[in-house]
């Protein structure tokens, strides 16, 4: 799986959004080790807090289903009825989420259709709270 068939994957997530309340609508596909491909996208709600952001709807949707070692995530999003942003970086709360299930070489790919750009989650989430720190 390349890092533009990813993406690819992403965008195509990103068109079940429910996000009548930001209209900023977000797309994420998590790749495993075994080469799986997890979709997600961001589901809102009235009351706001209930949101859930599309990387954690791929987290959860893949550890739900008992997978548990990750490879990639790819991220696009974008005002609904608008271009896609070149990047949309994780919330700090989808960066925890990873932070529990993957090492530091997992790999964070943003972009958009013609855009690609990839960081680790070792520089996205330096210094995180882990399972390590409560032994
Ligand atoms: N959102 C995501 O889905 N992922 C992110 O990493 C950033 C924010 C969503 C949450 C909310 O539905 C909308 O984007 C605006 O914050």
């Amino acid at each position: 799986m390349t890092d533009r068939e990813l993406l690819n994957l992403a965008i195509k997530a990103r068109e079940r959004s429910y996000s009548p309340y930001s209209g900023f609508a977000v797309g994420a596909a998590l790749l495993t080790k075994s080469g799986k491909v997890y979709l997600g996208c961001n589901v809102e709600n009235a009351s706001y807090t209930p949101t859930i952001c599309a990387e954690r709807t791929a987290f959860f949707k893949a550890v739900s289903e008992g997978e548990k070692d990750f490879v990639a995530i790819a991220i696009v999003g974008g005002k609904v009825g608008e271009p896609l942003r070149p990047e949309v970086p994780p919330c700090g709360v989808c960066r925890q989420v990873m932070a529990e299930f993957c090492p530091p070489n997992f790999r964070v790919i943003l972009g958009d259709e013609s855009y690609e750009a990839v960081y680790s989650l070792g520089d996205v989430m330096p210094l995180s709270f882990t399972g390590e720190n409560l032994k």
